[in-house]
């Protein structure tokens, strides 16, 4: 069997000061977990060759209006939406921006490549995304995906074999 890689980009600006997000520069701490990653993505896949890619649909979910706020500042100025949300996750859509029901299916290509690939794969990408593509391979509901816990500095190994999926956690830092 294969793994499949799932991490988070290293700790951001963004998530330093609880922003909202997923386009922010990396703090020191994010550097430095960068350079675990490689390294250890080094060693663990040594005898493959692996193609890199940039894809746009790894994108963290878009906060539209909200983007680059903090929660605080959410429940501040626009309570109801900041309601609205704490009441539905899943469906909530940011104004301009999307649900975590919008992510889920745009990731859907990602999910049919990731099943057809043959080798090993590490996708890096941001926190609402991962919660998607974990919740897919790790069989958990729907409803459960906006909640589910995603630690930063964190390599989450999913081994899919005969008899159902394995999981493994590295946590470098
Ligand atoms: O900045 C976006 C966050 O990674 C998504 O977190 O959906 O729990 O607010 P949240």
């Amino acid at each position: 069997p294969r793994p499949i890689l799932l991490t988070r980009h290293g700790e951001s600006q963004y998530n330093v000061r609880g922003r909202i997000g997923g386009d922010s520069v990396i703090s020191d701490s994010g550097e430095l977990y960068s350079k675990k990653l490689a390294n250890f993505v080094e060693k663990r896949l040594k005898n493959e060759r692996a193609a890199s890619i940039q894809w746009r649909v790894l994108d963290e979910i878009n906060a539209g209006v909200f983007d680059g706020l903090t929660y605080e500042e959410m429940k501040k100025n626009m309570p109801e939406e900041y309601e609205a949300r704490k009441k539905d996750k899943l469906r909530y859509r940011y104004p301009r921006g999307e649900s975590y029901l919008d992510v889920i299916q745009r990731l859907e290509p990602v999910i049919i490549e990731l099943e057809r690939q043959r080798a090993p794969v590490v996708v890096i990408s941001h926190q609402a995304v991962l919660r998607a593509l974990y919740a897919y391979f790790a069989d958990r509901p729907l409803k459960e995906i906006p909640h589910i816990e995603m630690p930063l500095h964190t390599i989450i190994e999913i081994q899919m074999g005969v008899s159902g999926v394995q999981e493994k956690r590295y946590k470098l830092m």
